[in-house]
């Protein structure tokens, strides 16, 4: 990989002087921001342009002319660029963990778990070049045969959140590229240091200039590349954030009769049944609540307990919450969690304590902001640093509550008490989101009762509502997606298209209903020709 030129120096290396990337170039571009380090403010990790209108049409016109020529490399070789990736990738694994960690706080293992993610995933399309199947298909005329065929798209617009700043990306631009797309990324403006590093990583794999291009900045830099929708310049956009940036994406590609791939919030239940085994439920939850700070889209929001077990759960849970290790994980690689990722995201959870007392949540843990003069006692680090907090466990906690209802994104739970299976999968339904969910029985029975009855797009059975797998189709329902799916086989239908095509070798015209001759399958058949 190039390595980033930079100036200063802090003790976590340079400071990086980011640039758009542009039809295989550096565009240096102007209205710089910074990007911090999450779990120690002070350094700063690089400062990247703010990509003005201009930029983004340049960036959507190199993809637009690259993809005239990309759609036309064969699929096994665009599959072998996938490939020669995935050893990029395999080889900057650490470096590549590095940078994530620094930028936005993740512990490092985790990190290394998104960067392994992205490998799988190249790994696992690399050889979808070899297949991108169509079907032949049966004619109902003689003489004619029909065919599919998987089309790819056009400019792919991908804007994605900091949350999975690595994993997230590749689920997105591996599989769009694969099918013969060309891509304009706009990564989170709180992690874009990743974003360049993964540019440079596809440059390094050879993709010619112009399939990935990386436009940096906020909000506006969105609404300056969605309205190329409305040119017609874009073909398809996937975007992975909240529901209600997610709806008015929606509302943008609906006008321009096209389907996004929306991935957005979540409030993922996670059931604890009388019979569930304690010794693996209790840290599972943990990990499920409070693992990446609770800043996944599947992390848990509320769990949901057997009333027969809810007092032995509850002091089990908290007495394990109370021991959790937090701090800086870029110098100590056994937190569990680190800071939250954004000044933003800091003021938000800092809020919640507010109106979910006002509510008339009890709260059990948590403090809020962890400084010197809030200490933290499993802290690791300087806690004035960065921005983080507390793990935070409520209790009488019921439906109606905004509480119950809405996505924190932090380390923010709250335990739910229900009198039987029945009433613990309306409680899991009872919110606007359908993203993950899991439950936590013996009983098979069970199993079954939640895996029919449960409104989510992923469900665990004796394991975490997060750590979905690279194969696995990934997406939610309500108002956690529009229905798509990324990952595995299914992500390809978000970003090619169908192409039926039939071919009439018949000498005269005929045509399908109006031609057919039913009669020749009817009589004279009957069912003693067939046993005969
Ligand atoms: C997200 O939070 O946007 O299932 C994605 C998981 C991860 C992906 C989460 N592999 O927790």
């Amino acid at each position: 990989m190039r390595s980033f030129v930079g100036t200063k120096r802090s003790e976590y290396g340079p400071e990086i002087s980011g640039a758009h990337w542009i039809n295989g170039e550096a565009v240096a571009g102007s209205n710089q921001f910074k990007s911090i380090n999450s779990s120690e403010n002070s350094d700063v990790v690089g400062s990247f342009p703010t990509a003005t209108d201009k930029e983004c049409r340049d960036a959507v016109e190199a993809a637009r002319s690259a993809f005239l020529k990309w759609k036309k490399v064969p699929a096994p070789l665009r599959g072998n660029a996938i490939g020669r990736l995935a050893k990029v990738l395999e080889r900057e694994k650490e470096s590549l963990a590095r940078i994530i960690t620094r930028e936005i706080g993740k512990p490092y293992k985790e990190s290394l778990g998104e960067v392994q993610e992205a490998i799988d995933t190249a790994q696992f399309f690399q050889s979808e070049g070899r297949r991108l199947y169509g079907q032949t298909v049966p004619s109902e005329l003689p003489n004619k045969e029909l065919y599919t065929y998987r089309r790819p798209l056009g400019v792919c617009l991908m804007i994605t959140a900091s949350n999975f700043p690595f994993a997230v990306p590749s689920w997105k631009l591996i599989p769009a590229l694969l099918c013969g797309n060309t891509v304009v990324w706009k990564p989170s403006a709180d992690a874009p240091a990743t974003a360049l590093a993964f540019a440079l990583c596809f440059h390094e794999a050879g993709l010619p200039p112009g399939v990935v291009n990386v436009v940096f900045g906020g909000v506006e830099t969105g609404e300056s590349l969605l309205k190329l929708v409305d040119e017609g310049k874009i073909q398809k956009v996937s975007f992975t954030g909240s529901t209600k940036v997610g709806k008015k994406i929606g509302e943008i590609c609906g006008r321009a009769v096209q389907t996004p791939s929306l991935e957005l919030g979540g409030k993922n239940p996670l059931i604890i049944m009388d019979n569930a085994l304690l010794d693996k439920a209790i840290p599972t939850a943990i990990v499920s609540c409070f693992g990446t700070a609770g800043q996944r889209c599947t992390s848990t929001g509320n769990i949901i307990i057997h009333e027969k077990i809810y007092d032995k759960f509850k002091d089990l849970f908290l007495e394990a919450a109370k021991k959790i290790k937090i701090g800086n994980p870029n110098k100590d690689h056994n937190v569990l969690a680190g800071p939250l990722f954004s000044e933003r995201y800091l003021t938000t959870f800092l809020e919640h304590y507010d109106w979910g007392k006002k509510e008339g949540g009890r709260l059990l843990l948590g403090s809020g902001r962890i400084t010197s003069k809030n200490p933290y006692p499993h802290f690791s680090g300087d806690p004035d640093a960065g921005w983080y907090v507390t793990p935070t466990i409520w209790e009488n906690v019921t439906r109606e509550l905004r509480l119950f209802q809405e996505e924190i994104f932090g380390p923010s739970i709250n335990l739910v008490k229900t009198k039987s299976l029945e009433e613990a999968l309306e409680l899991a339904n009872a919110h606007a989101y359908g993203l993950s969910s899991a439950i936590f029985t013996e009983d098979a029975r069970a199993m079954l009762y939640f895996k029919e009855n449960i409104e989510a797009g992923m469900s665990s059975i004796n394991n975490s509502t997060t750590g979905a797998e690279a194969h696995l189709p990934f997406g939610g329902t309500k108002n956690s997606g529009n229905g798509t799916r990324e990952s595995g086989v299914w992500v390809l239908d978000s970003y090619t298209r169908w192409h039926a095509v039939n071919v009439d070798l018949a000498t005269q015209l005929q045509l399908a209903q109006m031609d057919v001759d039913y009669g020749t399958a009817r009589a004279p058949l009957s069912f003693s020709d067939w046993s005969s």
